[in-house]
């Protein structure tokens, strides 16, 4: 389906989740099912901040239920997608097996999604957020991140916010959640530019990844700014916030690639490069990676054009 860009309505600052949507795109299904996963995203904020975390787990109670809150995000977002009436299959990082969720293959959806990124770092409080991929019919392998119609990240932090990308719309856009419960558009990025701030995930890689050393040694000496949390979700969406920046997680022999395709380095390849940024395994595109099986892994980087070319060159290039 393509859109008549004459009919195109501009979004604005301000407008609500289901303004925006009305005017990005004209799919009533595709439409609910956000609006279903804005739904679950706000509850799991609220379990999120409600957990308690004196054990080794963070957990919330859920009915009579206790769980590990990975696991309660895990559980509302397969209640959201079977209730939205519009997802055929689902997956996630914990049940990463496809779930039939009673949708339709025509006009319906499939999504893959990492409930809770960052699981390990709950307790200490840092940010912590739900990584998800929506891609058309029953599909989520043979296919690539570039099928996606839209990916999103919902962000549990001092604020929290949903972050979305629609395939056939301009920009990544980043909604508030108010008091009262809505989704407010706050945020929108069509561009990202140079600036030095460096997010280097899986150092433990240089020890025998000469060229991830030299890359980051590069880095140091040419004094970037270091802003690593240890979660994908708050360190990537710094790069769309502050519209610079440069994220890394390289694999070596004996530290391998730990980050899903499926479930995090595809949608978050949508969100980047919707954002107007760039993102690589090394050599190419992770959008362009065909997703050959639901648990595969690969190493990956997003950031600005200028720093994608950098990162590319150094594991890679001929110098
Ligand atoms: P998970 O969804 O299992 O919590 O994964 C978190 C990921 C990602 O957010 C982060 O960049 C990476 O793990 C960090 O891994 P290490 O702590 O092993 O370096
Ligand atoms: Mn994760
Ligand atoms: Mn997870
Ligand atoms: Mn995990």
């Amino acid at each position: 389906k393509t859109r008549d860009s004459s009919l195109v309505t501009r979004c604005e600052i301000g407008d609500s989740l289901e303004e925006f949507l009305t005017k990005a795109t004209s799919d009533k299904g595709l439409i609910r099912l956000l609006v279903c996963m804005g739904e679950a995203l706000r509850t799991i904020a609220f379990k999120v901040k409600t957990a308690s975390c004196g054990g080794t787990q963070c957990v919330n109670s859920f009915g009579d239920e206790q769980l590990a809150v990975d696991l309660l995000a895990n559980k509302l977002l397969f209640e959201a997608l079977e209730y939205s009436h519009f997802c055929k299959y689902a997956c996630s990082e914990e049940i990463p097996e496809l779930q039939d969720m009673g949708g339709p293959v025509e006009g319906g959806f499939s999504v893959a999604f990492d409930p809770l990124d960052g699981s390990s770092i709950v307790d200490t409080n840092f940010t912590v957020g739900t990584i998800f991929g929506v891609w058309p019919g029953d599909k989520l392998t043979g296919v690539t991140g570039r099928d996606q119609v839209a990916a999103a990240m919902g962000i549990f932090g001092p604020r929290t916010t949903y972050v979305l990308a629609l395939k056939d719309y301009p920009g990544t856009h980043e909604f508030l959640l108010l008091d009262e419960g809505k989704w407010q558009l706050v945020k929108e990025t069509t561009s990202i530019g140079e600036g030095k701030m460096f997010s280097p995930g899986n150092l433990r890689a240089t020890s025998d990844n000469p060229d991830y050393d030299k890359l980051i040694n590069y880095y140091v000496t040419e004094k970037y700014t270091l802003r690593y949390t240890g979660g994908m979700v708050p360190d990537v969406n710094q790069i769309i916030v502050k519209e610079k920046g440069i994220f890394t997680n390289v694999a070596s022999p004996s530290a391998k690639a730990k980050l899903r395709l499926l479930f995090e380095v595809a949608p978050l390849g949508l969100l980047i490069e919707k954002a107007g940024g760039f993102s690589s395994d090394g050599h190419q595109s992770v959008l362009d990676k065909v997703i050959n099986n639901i648990d595969e892994r690969t190493q990956v980087a997003y950031g600005s054009k200028k720093e994608i070319i950098r990162f590319e060159e150094t594991l890679y290039g001929n110098s």
